[in-house]
């Protein structure tokens, strides 16, 4: 499909399956290299990271856990500065080698409160790995040591992400038309 209708909006081809999955291969050798003997736990951020988190997951060869959380997110106005928590984290972390396994970083805000609050439970020490990272959008510093494709800022659907919920499921990654 060269375009897709998302509820309102055009979608047009991006990348497809085969460029998304060899980025990933590369990642997954890389982490298998060297998180050798650290007992990682990967840890998924729902719902975006789903269809990345199951195929790094299956190319990661090394003994792991991996677990899923949620980030919670309040629409609406907030003096409190704290707008999202992590739930759904299950496995003490304390002194483990973490995996943060995201999507996608646009403004690095959400990374950099996942990064924050998982601190918090003393891991020996955090990695990240997105699938995408919009570079000329990050406003906060985070730290990113595993990226598997760099693209420019527009809004992007497919391969896990959502347009209002919908397009998740796409096999490959659309961008929105003339944006
Ligand atoms: P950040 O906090 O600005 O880095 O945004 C991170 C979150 O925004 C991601 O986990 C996604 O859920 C969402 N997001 C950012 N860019 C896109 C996009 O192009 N398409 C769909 N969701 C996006
Ligand atoms: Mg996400």
């Amino acid at each position: 499909m060269k375009s897709v209708i998302i509820k309102d909006k055009e979608f047009e081809l991006f990348l497809t399956q085969d460029v998304i999955e060899k980025a990933i291969d590369e990642i997954a050798e890389r982490l298998d290299k060297d998180l050798a003997g650290k007992d990682p736990l990967f840890i998924c951020v729902l719902n975006g990271s789903f269809i990345y988190a199951s195929e790094l997951m299956k190319r990661v060869s090394i003994p792991c856990e991996v677990s899923f959380v949620k980030m919670s997110s309040y629409k609406g106005t907030t003096s409190t500065g704290k707008l999202k928590e992590i739930y759904g984290l299950e496995e003490d972390i304390r002194g483990r080698t973490v995996v943060i396994v995201e999507d996608i970083v646009d403004t690095g805000y959400t990374m950099s409160l996942m990064l924050e609050q998982l601190t918090c439970d003393a891991p020996k020490e955090i990695f990240v790995t997105t699938l995408l990272l919009k570079p000329d959008a990050l406003q906060h510093q985070v730290q990113l040591d595993y990226v598997a494709m760099e693209i420019p800022s527009d809004f992007i659907v497919g391969y896990g992400l959502d347009y209002d919920g919908y397009g998740r499921n796409l096999p490959d990654i659309y961008k929105l038309k003339n944006s």
